[in-house]
């Protein structure tokens, strides 16, 4: 009985556990596109010259969620355990060094568009924001993200 009882236990942390990871994968998905969202914002200015602040406001938050992308890929949230529902690679948990070097690749430009469109330079932070993209978005998509 007991045994039984703690076979039950376990399976239902089991359960929430995978549910829960589920949740993770929706969550950062969600996350990716409001980056997506706050782009095309900065991308207004770059390309118009208008919008400034709210520019300089997207690229501020892009800062801030840079550090927190390596906290959206816990163990067991990858393709392996959750395929068709996410496009996140193997390699983010066999070449941890390289995904978190990425993360920070992506923060440190996004911090020098922050500073380019604050200062309304839109000659730097047009430059910046091509950086960005291939050195952030672009690569870490390359190398960690599945093509669905
Ligand atoms: C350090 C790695 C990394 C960086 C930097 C990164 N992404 Fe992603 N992105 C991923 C991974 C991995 C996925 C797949 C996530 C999944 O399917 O669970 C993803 C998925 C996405 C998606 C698809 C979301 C969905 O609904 O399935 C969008 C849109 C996206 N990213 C936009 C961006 C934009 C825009 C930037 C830059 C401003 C960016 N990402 C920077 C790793 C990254």
């Amino acid at each position: 009985m007991a045994a039984a009882a703690l076979v039950a236990s376990v399976m239902l942390i089991e359960a929430v556990r995978a549910d829960d990871l589920a949740s993770v994968v929706a969550d950062r998905q969600a996350a990716m596109k409001a980056m997506s969202g706050k782009l095309k914002v900065i991308k207004g200015f770059v390309d118009s010259g208008a919008g400034q602040a709210e520019a300089a406001d997207a690229a501020a938050v892009l800062v801030q969620t840079a550090k927190l992308i390596p906290g959206w890929f816990p163990a067991g949230s990858g393709i392996d355990s959750f395929s068709g529902k996410t496009a996140a690679k193997p390699e983010i948990w066999t070449d941890p060094a390289k995904f978190q070097a990425t993360a920070t690749a992506f923060q440190l430009d996004a911090s020098a568009l922050q500073k380019a469109v604050a200062a309304g330079d839109g000659a730097a932070a047009a430059a910046a924001f091509e950086t960005m993209g291939r050195e952030g978005c672009g690569a870490c998509h390359g190398a960690f993200r599945a093509k669905t």
